[in-house]
Parts: C-alpha cells; sequence; structure tokens
C-alpha cells in the first residue's frame, strides 16, 4: 500500500507540508459518519490535515456518510441535526465551504449507483477478511451482522471514485477500506477499460497523518461511540470534567513514554499537539508534577487552543438554515461530478 504522509506539529520538529509535490494537481476525497459530534482524536487525525490541503489549494470533496451510519445499528438516529453538526464542526475547524465540495452520499443518487458494478468487482472471501470490518463487528451489539457492513467498503470506494479523488486522508483504520478503493480501480480498468486503453479510475493514495493515535478518557482509543472523547464544540467546563476523569498512573515522574505509559503520554501528546511543541518538552516541564498537574496543563492547553475554534461554532450553530445550504449546494456540485463518472461507466461498460 502506498502511503503519503504529512507531519503534525507536536510530533516532529520538522517541516509542516506534505510530502505531495504539486497539491494543485490532487483532487482529495474525505469524510465522517453523522453519528456524533467530531471530537479531539478527529482532529488532530484528519481535520487539521484537512485544512492544511485547502490552504493549499488541494482540490477537496467531504463525504458526510449517512449511509455508513446504518452499518452497526438498526436505526439512522436523529440523522439531518448530526449531519448538520458535522458541518458545523468542519466549517469551525476552517473548511470553506466555497472551497471544498461537503456533501451528503444520501443526496448524491449516482455516487450510489456505482456500488452496483463495484460489487462485482470483489469477492465475498475479500469481503469477509477486511480486519476492520471485522473489527467494527466485534465491537457492535447488534443481534445480526447485516449485508451492509460487509459491503460498505465497497461503498465507501464508491465515495472515493465517483469524483476520481487520488487522495485520502485517513487514519491507520481505514487502510484496508482505502486498499479495496485501489483493487476496484484497478479490476475496473482490467475489465472495462476506454478504447484508447486509459483507466476511468485514478488509483487513490492514502494521506496517512503522522499524528499518533490519541488515547480516550478511559485509555481506549478515542471514540464516538466510547463515550470517552473530548467533543470540539464541548464548554470549557465539560473539557475540564472530562479531562480530569482521564485514566493515568501513579508515577510522579511525568514522561512521553506511549508503549510502558500509554494512559498518560496520551495526555502529554494531546498538550503537546495543542501547544505546537513535542511531547518530550512538555513532560519535561512537567518534571514529578504528577498527575493532577498534567491535568490541568492538559485542560489550559486544549481549552486554549479550542477557543478561536469554539468561537466560530458558536456563530455558526445560530444559523442552522446555512448549514443545511452548505450540504444543499455541495450536494448539486457532487452531483454535477457524478452523473459524469456514471455516464462515462456506463460507456465504457457498454450499457448505453
Ligand atoms: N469510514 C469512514 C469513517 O468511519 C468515513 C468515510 C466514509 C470515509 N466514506 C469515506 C473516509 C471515504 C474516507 C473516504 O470514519
Amino acid at each position: 500500500m502506498t502511503t503519503v504522509s504529512t507531519s503534525t506539529p507536536g510530533t516532529s520538529a520538522d517541516t509542516r507540508t506534505t510530502s505531495t509535490a504539486a497539491p494543485a494537481v490532487h483532487r482529495v476525497l474525505t469524510g465522517d459518519r453523522p453519528t456524533g459530534p467530531l471530537h479531539l482524536g478527529h482532529y488532530f487525525g484528519t481535520l487539521q490535515n484537512r485544512v492544511r490541503l485547502q490552504r493549499q489549494g488541494v482540490e477537496m470533496f467531504v463525504v458526510v456518510a449517512d449511509y455508513q451510519v446504518i452499518t452497526d445499528r438498526d436505526l439512522a438516529d436523529r440523522l439531518a441535526e448530526h449531519s448538520e453538526n458535522l458541518v458545523l464542526d468542519y466549517l469551525a475547524a476552517g473548511l470553506d465551504p466555497d472551497r471544498a465540495t461537503i456533501f451528503a452520499h444520501s443526496a448524491v443518487p449516482a455516487l450510489n449507483q456505482l456500488l452496483l458494478p463495484f460489487l462485482s468487482l470483489v469477492s465475498v472471501a475479500e469481503l469477509s477478511r477486511n480486519p476492520t470490518v471485522k473489527d467494527e463487528i466485534a465491537h457492535s451489539d447488534q443481534a445480526a451482522v447485516n449485508g451492509l457492513m460487509f459491503t460498505y467498503p465497497v461503498h465507501q470506494a464508491a465515495d472515493i471514485l465517483f469524483c476520481k479523488a487520488d487522495l485520502v486522508p485517513v487514519g491507520q483504520d481505514q487502510l484496508p477500506h482505502l486498499e479495496v478503493a485501489r483493487t476496484i480501480a484497478r479490476r475496473f480498468h482490467e475489465r472495462y477499460p476506454h478504447a484508447d486503453g486509459t483507466a476511468v479510475f485514478p488509483k487513490p493514495q492514502a494521506l496517512l497523518s503522522d499524528a499518533p493515535l490519541l488515547l480516550g478518557t478511559d485509555g481506549r482509543k478515542m471514540s464516538k461511540s466510547r463515550g470517552n472523547a473530548v467533543p470540539l464544540g464541548a464548554t470549557e467546563d465539560e473539557t475540564a470534567r472530562l479531562i480530569r476523569g482521564a485514566r493515568t498512573d501513579h508515577d510522579r515522574r511525568i514522561g512521553y513514554d506511549p508503549v510502558n505509559r500509554p494512559e498518560v503520554s496520551s495526555l502529554v501528546l494531546l498538550a503537546a499537539l495543542c501547544q505546537d511543541r513535542t511531547p518530550e518538552a512538555v513532560a519535561d516541564e512537567l518534571g514529578d508534577g504528577g498527575a493532577a498537574a498534567l491535568k490541568r496543563t492538559v485542560i489550559e492547553s486544549v481549552n486554549e487552543f479550542l477557543r478561536p475554534l469554539r468561537t466560530r461554532r458558536a456563530e455558526l450553530a445560530a444559523d442552522r438554515a446555512h448549514l443545511r445550504q452548505v450540504l444543499r449546494d455541495g450536494a448539486e456540485r457532487a452531483n454535477v461530478v457524478a452523473d459524469a463518472t456514471l455516464a462515462e461507466v456506463r460507456a465504457v461498460m457498454g450499457s448505453v
């Protein structure tokens, strides 16, 4: 799997630009499930990267993956509200709807139609081997696994390929899905090349942020569904309460040692990311201060870092109609692109 790496402040002293040579020639697609508020893990894992790419002039599509919500739950609960709130978090984090196309995939029929030919290009055995899907099934509390769960990586390939994205900023857990999209692009080309031999779809690459995984307050992966995350839109008091409740250990010496002291190290890392310093520098400064001092530092750093974002978020939250309009405009632009791609697919397949 080819990956392109970006560096993140606080994790290394070197440059912060992506290693992609000519950003303007790239088309990026990424997205999230509208299941709840975005949190610090999303911010440092991917949102920050997206804003950086946008600033570099990269053409960006951001999908509100509403059909993906019903992979591991029976009902897409409060879907419209969650979708609008996702847009709210995006805009507060700095995505600009004039430059990025933000849309819900259920509003783009031609995107969804790509699922049918794509499904014919993967085997059932391949679908059931997907490690991320297996992990999600293990964590789901549904009585039975539904068919969309097994096939959603193929649907996600449609998200990526409908706009011929060549770069996909994602976290580590999404790499198996990227591999599915690359396989589909390759097999589609083998089966249905253009008459001149060119491919309909590019092979998308993952753009991995090198921000190490932030742990949640319980020491497990920070996740919307586990209730262990600090939401971007939380108040300063809620933030303080959440961080005060985080797991640590009994060693008063604060250090950065993710392997042996994951909980303490994750808090140190969080402070470092917010302060744009290295985790080692943050740990050294805290010295023998113990967990209480560490948490005070983290609370202050997070609240200070998020203050401008939260101010913007509060302003934007007052205008729900604007959030809906962003999704409508995005869907309009995405539909033009998806219709053109589907027409091309139908042509090479001989459907017209
Ligand atoms: N599966 C992703 C997640 O759970 C969300 C997503 C949907 C996505 N479609 C995508 C990510 C396309 C990258 C590209 O976070």
